[in-house]
C-alpha cells in the first residue's frame, strides 16, 4: 500500500473535505466524553490546529492515554467537514502513532505559569507555545521581507565580518575574542597583555557594527545591506536590549541625510505592511490575546500597525524635540532624566515625543555631535551632525543613521579629538582618500523592529535564545 504524504496542517485548512489524510504535530489539548476525544493538533506551519476526532471505541486505551498535551503524534485518518463552529475541516482518526509521549507531570508547559519570566526560562520549549510559535513566524517572515525589499531596489547584500579590530560606535562596549591563556596572559614590555602572540596577532572583539565594512562596499557597489548579528557588551539590563541582537545596515552612496530618512521610512512601512499582508493571523492572535487595545492608550496592535503605515513621519530637529520637551516638564510632565540641549535623549523622553506630543513616528535629526559617533556629517555650526533616528510608539528609537562625514580632513580631526586610534581605521579613512562621496546610512534594530510587529514589551520575548547580562543559557 503507498504511504499517504504528510500535510502540513497549514495546507489541511484550506483542503476540500473527502481525502485520506496524513498529520504530524504536537498534541495541544485532549478533550472529550466517554465515547469521542478532540485532540487539537500543531505542528508548527500555523497558529491554527487541526482538530483530530477520535472514536474512543475502536482505540485502544493505553494509546490513547499516551495522547496528552506535548506528545508527538501521526495521524491517519479521513479529512472531513467538521460539525463544530472552531474550523471548517478536521480529522476522523482511522490510525494513531505516537511517536513521543510526553509524562504531563514533567513538561515544562504547564497551563498554570504561562507568564512571559517564567517562559524564558523554559526558553528551550517555549516555541513550543501558540505565542512564541507567532512570534518565530513573524520572525522568519520579516527576515525573508527585508531581503526581497533591498533585492527589489537592487542592493547588493554584503556579508561584514564578525570579528573586527575596530570599534565601529566608538562607544567601547565590546566583547572581546582572544585564544590566549586567561591564566597564564603573555606580557609585554610595559606590563600589558601581548596581542601580537593572540591568534590574529592584534586585540580583537566582536564587531558592534558592520556598518564601516558597509561603507567600504557602498563606495564601490552604489548601495549595500547587511543582515547579520550584533554584539554590545553594554550592562543595560532593560527590556530594549540585548547583548547579541541582529541589525539591518543598508549604506547608500549618492545619498544626503533626506534620501537616507525617505528610504528608511519607506523600509519601514513596507516591512509593517508585508507583516499585515503576509502573517494577518499570527498578528491577530498576538492582537487579540495581549494587544486588542481594552484599557489602552491606543487601540491595539493592529491599529498601530496600520496608523504607521498610513501617516507621515514626523521630521524634527532635535534642538526643536528638546524645546518641546523642555516645554512639557515647564507644563509639570515629570522625566526620570533631565532634559537639557545637549543630552542624550532617553526612551522616556523620545516616547513622550512620539506617544503624547505628535502621536506617530518622529524622525530627529540635527544632533549634537558630542552624542554621536564620529563618522557623521558635521554641520556648517561646529555644533550638530547630519544624524537620524527614528522613534517609534512603545519602544523609541527603532533606527539610528546619518549621512557620513566625506572629508578625509574633518574626520581625521574628528578621530583625534575623541583620542580614537587613527591607526586602526587607515583602511577606512582610504575610501574618503580615494574617490570620496557623499553618502549615507542606517541601522534597524531587527528585534526592535519585532517588539513593534509582535506588540511584544520585553526583547528578550522576540529572539529565540535571548543574551544579556548574567544570562546565556540554551
Ligand atoms: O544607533 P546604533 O548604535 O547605530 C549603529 O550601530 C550604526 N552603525 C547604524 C548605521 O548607521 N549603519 O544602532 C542601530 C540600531 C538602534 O537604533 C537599535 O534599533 C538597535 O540598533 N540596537 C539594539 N537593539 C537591541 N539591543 C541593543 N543593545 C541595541 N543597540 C542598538
Ligand atoms: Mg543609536
Amino acid at each position: 500500500m503507498k504511504e499517504i504524504q504528510r500535510s502540513k496542517v497549514k495546507d489541511l485548512l484550506q483542503m476540500q473535505a473527502g481525502g485520506e489524510v496524513v498529520a504530524k504535530g504536537w498534541v495541544r489539548t485532549k478533550r472529550g466524553n466517554k465515547e469521542i476525544a478532540f485532540i487539537a493538533l500543531n505542528d508548527g506551519s500555523t497558529i491554527n490546529n487541526i482538530q483530530i476526532v477520535v472514536d474512543k471505541t475502536r482505540t485502544d486505551e493505553a494509546l490513547l492515554a499516551q495522547v496528552t498535551t506535548g506528545a508527538c503524534l501521526r495521524v491517519q485518518g479521513r479529512l472531513v467537514e467538521s460539525v463544530g463552529s472552531g474550523q471548517a475541516v478536521e480529522i476522523q482518526a482511522d490510525e494513531i502513532e505516537v511517536y513521543g509521549p510526553c509524562d504531563p507531570m514533567r513538561f515544562p508547559l504547564q497551563k498554570k505559569d504561562t507568564s512571559f519570566e517564567y517562559l524564558r526560562t523554559v526558553a528551550h520549549m517555549r516555541p513550543r507555545t501558540n505565542t512564541f510559535g507567532a512570534i518565530l513566524r513573524l520572525r522568519s517572515q520579516m527576515a525573508f521581507a527585508i531581503h526581497s525589499y533591498f533585492h527589489s531596489k537592487g542592493f547588493v547584500y554584503l556579508n561584514t565580518p564578525l570579528i573586527t579590530a575596530s570599534d565601529a560606535e566608538g562607544a567601547g562596549q565590546m566583547f572581546q575574542v582572544t585564544t590566549l591563556d586567561l591564566n597564564n596572559v603573555p606580557k609585554n614590555k610595559k606590563g600589558q597583555p601581548d596581542f601580537s602572540k593572540d591568534f590574529f596577532g592584534k586585540q580583537t572583539s566582536l564587531t558592534v557594527s558592520g556598518q564601516l565594512e558597509g561603507e567600504l562596499g557602498a563606495t564601490a557597489l552604489g548601495e549595500i545591506y547587511t543582515f547579520g548579528p550584533t554584539f554590545r557588551a553594554e550592562n543595560s539590563n532593560t527590556p530594549r536590549h540585548l547583548a547579541e541582537f541582529w541589525m539591518i545596515e543598508p549604506e547608500m552612496a549618492f545619498y544626503d541625510i533626506k534620501d537616507n530618512m525617505d528610504l528608511a521610512e519607506d523600509f519601514i512601512k513596507h516591512l509593517v505592511r508585508y507583516a499585515l499582508e503576509n502573517c494577518y493571523d499570527d498578528i491577530k492572535f498576538l492582537n487579540d490575546r495581549y494587544d486588542n487595545g481594552t484599557g489602552g492608550e491606543d487601540g491595539g496592535l493592529i491599529e498601530r500597525l496600520k496608523s504607521v503605515i498610513s501617516t507621515d513621519f514626523v521630521r524634527l530637529e532635535y534642538t526643536e524635540g528638546i524645546r518641546i520637551l523642555e516645554e512639557a516638564v515647564k507644563n509639570g510632565v515629570q522625566f526620570e532624566y533631565p532634559v537639557y540641549w545637549g543630552v542624550d535623549l532617553q526612551s522616556e523622553h523620545e516616547r513622550y515625543l512620539v506617544e503624547k506630543h505628535f502621536k506617530r513616528p518622529v524622525i530627529l535629526t540635527g544632533y549634537p555631535k558630542d552624542i554621536k559617533a564620529f563618522y557623521m556629517k558635521q554641520d556648517e555650526n561646529g555644533k550638530t551632525v547630519r544624524a537620524m533616528d527614528i522613534l517609534f510608539p512603545k519602544i523609541g528609537e527603532i533606527i539610528g543613521g546619518s549621512e557620513r562625514e566625506a572629508d578625509l580632513q574633518k574626520l581625521e580631526t574628528r578621530i583625534d579629538e575623541l583620542k580614537m586610534s587613527r591607526r586602526t581605521l587607515e583602511w577606512y579613512l582610504d575610501t574618503r582618500r580615494f574617490g570620496s562621496c557623499p553618502h549615507s546610512g542606517f541601522g534597524l534594530g531587527f528585534e526592535r523592529l519585532l517588539l513593534f510587529v509582535t506588540g511584544m514589551t520585553n526583547i528578550r520575548d522576540v529572539i529565540p535564545f535571548p543574551r544579556t547580562p548574567k544570562n546565556c543559557e540554551f
